[in-house]
Order: C-alpha cells, then sequence, then structure tokens
C-alpha cells in the first residue's frame, strides 16, 4: 500500500541522539537552545521557544497575550481542530470565519463583521503552507488594535513577498509533529519579534516559575519543556530541509500537470513561485468516496480532509460556512511527503488516470 505520507529519519539522527545521551543532554538544555538558535537564524526572527507540540505552542502564546475566560478569538472554520482546541483551553471563545471560495483560508473581507469589544487575537491558519492574506490581517489588527497570532503549523519555511509565514505578527507558532517538513516525533515552537513575550513564553513553559530558587509563582503556565532529545532529531532534520522542499516542490508539479487536464477531480493551488510550499497533496473531488475507494482498490492510500471546526460539539458557532463546506466534502489527500519515491506518485497519476476514463 503506499501511504498518503512518507517522511524519514536515518542513520545521522541516531548518531546525534547517541552524541547527546553521551553528554547527557537529555531533558530541555543546551542542545535544545541551540536548536531554537538554528530556526531563529533560518526564519530570521530573534526569539523562538521550543515546545511538546504546536497545539502547546498555540496555547502558550495565548497565554502569553493574557487570553481567557470572556475573551474571543477570531478564526477560519477550515482549519485542523488543534487551533480552536486551544482557544477553548484558555477559557476563550473561538469565533469563527469562512474560507475563500478559491482556497481554503480564512476570508478577511468576513473578518470585520465578526470583531467584538471582547475579541482580543485574530488567529490565521496559513493552510498547507499556503499564505493568507497578511496584509488584510495587519490592516485590521491595526484598525482594532487587535493582537495576531498565525498558526503556521502547516507553513514552516513557507513564504510570500513579506518573508517567511509565521513571523509576519506578534506570535507565530510551528508544529514538528510527524506529518511535517521537520519532524522531531511530537514538538513544536513559538517565535516572536518581541521580547517581552518571549520572556513571558519561557515562564509558561515551565509553570509559570521565573527562577526555580525563589520560586515565585507569578504566571499561570504548565510543563511544556522540549528535550535534548527531540532538539537532536530537530537539528538534523532541520540539515534536511532544502532537499526536503525540492522533493515536495516536483511532487506537487508532478501533480498539477497531470489533474490539470482532468474534469473528475481538481488539484487545490499552491503558490510553489512565491514560496510557499506544498506540504500535502490536496484534491477536490465531488465523487470522493468513489475516488478514495478506487485508489484503495489500486493500494493506494488516499485520506479525507479533517472535518469543519462548526461541526464541533464543543464549539457553538451557528454562522455560515458554505465555501469551507465544500473544501471538507470534497477534499482529499493525495500521497506525498518528503520522502515519498517518486515512482509512487507516478504509480497514483496513473490511477487518476484510469478513475478519470473509467466511463
Ligand atoms: C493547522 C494546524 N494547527 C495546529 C496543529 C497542531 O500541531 P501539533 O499536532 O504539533 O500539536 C496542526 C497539526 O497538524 C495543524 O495542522
Amino acid at each position: 500500500m503506499i501511504s498518503w505520507w512518507r517522511i524519514a529519519f536515518g542513520d545521522c539522527e541516531v548518531e546525534k541522539l547517541r552524541e547527546s545521551v553521551q553528554k547527557e543532554c537529555i531533558g530541555q538544555g543546551f542542545v535544545t537552545e541551540e536548536f531554537e538558535e538554528e530556526i531563529s537564524m533560518a526564519l530570521n526572527v530573534p526569539f523562538v521557544v521550543a515546545t511538546t507540540s504546536g497545539s502547546a505552542a498555540l496555547y502558550m502564546a495565548l497565554l502569553s497575550l493574557g487570553i481567557g475566560h470572556g475573551d474571543e478569538v477570531i478564526i477560519p472554520n477550515r482549519t485542523w481542530i488543534a487551533s480552536a482546541n486551544a482557544i477553548l483551553l484558555t477559557g476563550a471563545k473561538a469565533v469563527l470565519v469562512d474560507v475563500r471560495s478559491d482556497l481554503p483560508l480564512i476570508d478577511v473581507s468576513q473578518i470585520q463583521s465578526r470583531i467584538t469589544p471582547q475579541t482580543k487575537a485574530l488567529m490565521p491558519v496559513h493552510l498547507n503552507g499556503r499564505s493568507v492574506d497578511m496584509r488584510g490581517i495587519q490592516q485590521l489588527a491595526g484598525k482594532f488594535g487587535i493582537p495576531v497570532i498565525e498558526d503556521a503549523c502547516q507553513a514552516f519555511f513557507s513564504s510570500n513577498s513579506s518573508g517567511y509565514l509565521g513571523t509576519q505578527s506578534d506570535l507565530g507558532c510551528f508544529s514538528l509533529g510527524l506529518t511535517k517538513l521537520v519532524s522531531t516525533g511530537q514538538g513544536g515552537f513559538v517565535v516572536t519579534k518581541n521580547r517581552d513575550v518571549y520572556e513571558r513564553l519561557k515562564v509558561i513553559r515551565n509553570h509559570g516559575v521565573t527562577d526555580e530558587f525563589t520560586e515565585s509563582y507569578d504566571q499561570f503556565g504548565f510543563n511544556f519543556k522540549f528535550t535534548d532529545l527531540f532538539a537532536s532529531f530537530g537539528l538534523v532534520q532541520l540539515s534536511r530541509v532544502s532537499k526536503r522542499i525540492a522533493h515536495l516542490n516536483k511532487i506537487y508539479a508532478k501533480y498539477e500537470s497531470t489533474i490539470s487536464k482532468f474534469k473528475s477531480l481538481d488539484l487545490l493551488p499552491v503558490n510553489v513561485l512565491s514560496g510557499e510550499i506544498p506540504l500535502y497533496a490536496e484534491v477536490l473531488c465531488p465523487e470522493r468516496k468513489e475516488l478514495k475507494n478506487f485508489l484503495h482498490f489500486h493500494n493506494i492510500q488516499a485520506r479525507i480532509v479533517p472535518p469543519d471546526l462548526n461541526t464541533s460539539s464543543c464549539i457553538k458557532d451557528d454562522g455560515s460556512f458554505p465555501n469551507s463546506m465544500r473544501f471538507s466534502n470534497q477534499g482529499l489527500y493525495l500521497p506525498c511527503g518528503p520522502e515519498q519515491p517518486l515512482e509512487n506518485i507516478d504509480f497514483v497519476i496513473d490511477a487518476l488516470d484510469d478513475f478519470e476514463h473509467r466511463n
């Protein structure tokens, strides 16, 4: 079976891990700092705080802005549920906005009508490496004096004309999970340009304790610490990034050149030329179930995209979301991933061709 996602780890990760163990670098320490510095240099952002997951990164970012009960945070209706759950965990309300008709990215023109005096943050999501209209977001944020947290969990190293996604607002949050460009198994990090926010994030990562020896508890936090073992993995994974981006772009180009000729499905576009990275290969197919079963029959795994946030029993929002509904009803991930062999993509393309011409 060709799996929908393929990422590899090798001897270099094992070697670095061995080195860290030999030096007794296990918990959060020097290797984590080195990893944070590498990310800081690579993304050209001054402050990086590594943590246990992208979800934890989002939660810490919200806490660092003092968001809690009675507050509202605006997010798109199409994103992984983690974006909303991080908000709910603070006690704040997740306020949903529909996505654009052409792409599953927040429709900035619909945000203003959802802003209230309780709105304490805008959280655009750069889904699948695509850039949200950050200029529009910044205009709104400036007009209403609301901070912005970019959910860049699916957009590490993706960029637009202003630079790397996740570095263009108050805070940016990234995931290092298994289905990401760089993976430490689990993991994530927050970036910011603001030193005060950075200092708060570090304290939040350690139960709100500023100084472990005097132990004054001035800020709420939790154990969100990273480990040097994860960081050892991460450092090696970072060295693979350019090769991986080139490979993902090749996969995208292969799918694009074929699927553009088909009537039965559409490839959701990613603006590779402007620096967006097509992390996943997402298609829209009105006959999604048939396509998924057809591919399965040919030993190809495809994955249905996650449901919209407004379908969650934990979120009460009776707004109207026609665009996101179309993406969630028709969306399917085709095999992809930084170490997915190109021969597998050719095999999938042949199967897609058979599906297109099946009648
Ligand atoms: C858009 C988005 N936000 C948040 C997260 C949460 O990241 P993690 O799985 O590392 O907690 C993910 C993970 O896939 C994601 O895709």
